[in-house]
């Protein structure tokens, strides 16, 4: 068992004008798992790499517990991996691809044996241990590679993308699986990925990295609730929230479409004439009835069964970004004095005084059809693309956390 320490550790490669990663300070405590998550690019397989020892370090230093591994051989710092292309040797069985670490390490024969056939019951493989690896599925391979992980016994796990190749439904088993396993295992683990549903789901915490610079690590329900910058509000969630950059006139007053939100008292008297950021999570809006809330223009429903996802426009002057888009760079600016937060909060309190209703359309109507009354088709200049709501049929739909 391990504590892992980043400690202003950064690695620049050659001809990059910036860090790869950018003096990264992240503690993962003892059997944690931990998940580092960004877009492509980020620096999350480097930051990975360089623990593993697969990476020099520029600049800080690397501990496990309180050993300075930043100079330690790949080999002698007791780090195992699992890649995203499972890298099995084609010509060994999976037995003898699950032993080979140890097999090389000079164990005895039996103990292979018995560590093997361990690993294989736990990751359910124990009737595959004689085929190879080309007469496997995807997700059976991807366990081959966890258990020559397992096997090892290490102190710490390294998981870059292992879950990127196979399929949607196998996925969402595999990580299940790689979570409860990790939890019963109780090794310390960094996984990388860049499906932030992943992250939620998998992680004791979450560290999102953005143009390798740490953004926030929090557990992934404080990091849902309370994203410490704008890039962290707009990567978090699936539909993203909304986020919009919107001035404060004089009556201490933000112009969100049609519907005028009043920014708390509480803190933000000085706002007035300053701009602030907006984050409105999809799910906390609600449907209401014609001439109440915001205007919007339902331009298409994404119908998931379990949920549907309506996405439109608003009328009105606010600038801002539409889901998943970055967040602008004005925006940004924004950061220091107001999150989005306050906003939030604001608009879903005067949203909730509305009445509720469900959309709940007549059976057979086509779903551009399903466009609530509420939602007038007036279409103007300066018009926002953003989602504007999610209706959970067969369940009340709840309102999150906010507190302003
Ligand atoms: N060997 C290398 N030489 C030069 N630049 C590199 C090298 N490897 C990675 N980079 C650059 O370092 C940055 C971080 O790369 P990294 O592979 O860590 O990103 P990532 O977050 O894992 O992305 P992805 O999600 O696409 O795997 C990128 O800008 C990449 O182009
Ligand atoms: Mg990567």
């Amino acid at each position: 068992m391990a504590t892992v320490t980043y400690d202003k550790a950064t690695r620049r490669y050659d001809g990059s004008t910036r860090p790869a990663v950018d003096q990264l300070e992240l503690e993962v405590g003892d059997g944690e798992f931990l998940v580092l998550v960004g877009p492509s690019g980020c620096g999350k397989s480097t930051a990975l790499r360089m623990l593993a020892g697969l990476e020099p370090i520029d600049g800080g230093t690397m501990r496990i517990d309180d050993r300075d591994i930043t100079n330690v051989d790949p080999s002698d710092r007791d780090i195992a991996m699992v890649f995203q292309t499972y890298a099995l040797y084609p010509h060994m069985t999976v037995g003898e691809n699950m032993g080979f670490a140890l097999k090389i390490a000079g164990r005895p024969k039996d103990e292979i044996k018995t560590r093997v056939a361990e690993a294989a019951k736990v990751l359910d493989l124990t009737d595959y241990l004689d085929r190879k690896p080309k007469a496997l599925s995807g997700g059976q391979r991807q366990r081959v590679a966890m258990g020559r992980a397992i096997v090892r016994s290490p102190q710490v796990f390294c998981m870059d993308e292992p879950l990127s190749n196979l399929d949607a439904k196998l996925r969402v088993a595999t990580r299940t699986q790689i979570a409860s396993l990790q939890r019963r295992l109780a090794v310390t683990t960094l996984y990388v990925t860049h499906d932030q549903v992943e992250a939620m789901t998998m992680g004791d915490r979450v560290a999102v990295l953005k143009d390798g610079v740490l953004q926030q690590v929090d557990a992934p329900r404080a990091m849902y609730d309370r994203p410490a910058n704008m890039f962290v509000a707009g990567f978090i969630g699936s539909p993203a929230m909304n986020l919009l950059t919107v001035p404060v006139d004089g009556q201490g007053t933000v112009q969100v479409g049609s519907l005028g939100v009043p920014m708390p008292r509480d803190g933000h008297g000085g706002l007035t004439g300053s701009t602030v950021a907006i984050g409105i999570r999809p799910e906390d809006l609600r449907l209401v009835g014609t001439g109440e809330g915001v205007e919007v223009v339902v331009e298409l429903v994404e119908e998931l069964g379990s949920d549907a996802f309506l996405h439109g426009s608003v009328t009105g002057g606010a600038e801002g970004g539409g889901p998943g888009r970055p967040p602008q760079p004005a925006a940004q600016g924004g950061e220091g004095h107001a999150g989005p937060d306050p906003g939030a909060a604001a608009l879903v309190r005067r949203l909730d005084r509305r009445p509720r209703r469900r959309l709940t359309p007549p059976a057979g109507d086509p779903p551009q059809d399903r466009r609530p009354q509420g939602f007038s088709s007036a279409a103007t200049a300066g018009m926002l693309r953003w989602i504007t709501g999610r209706a959970r049929r067969g369940r009340p739909r709840r309102a999150r956390g906010h507190r302003p």
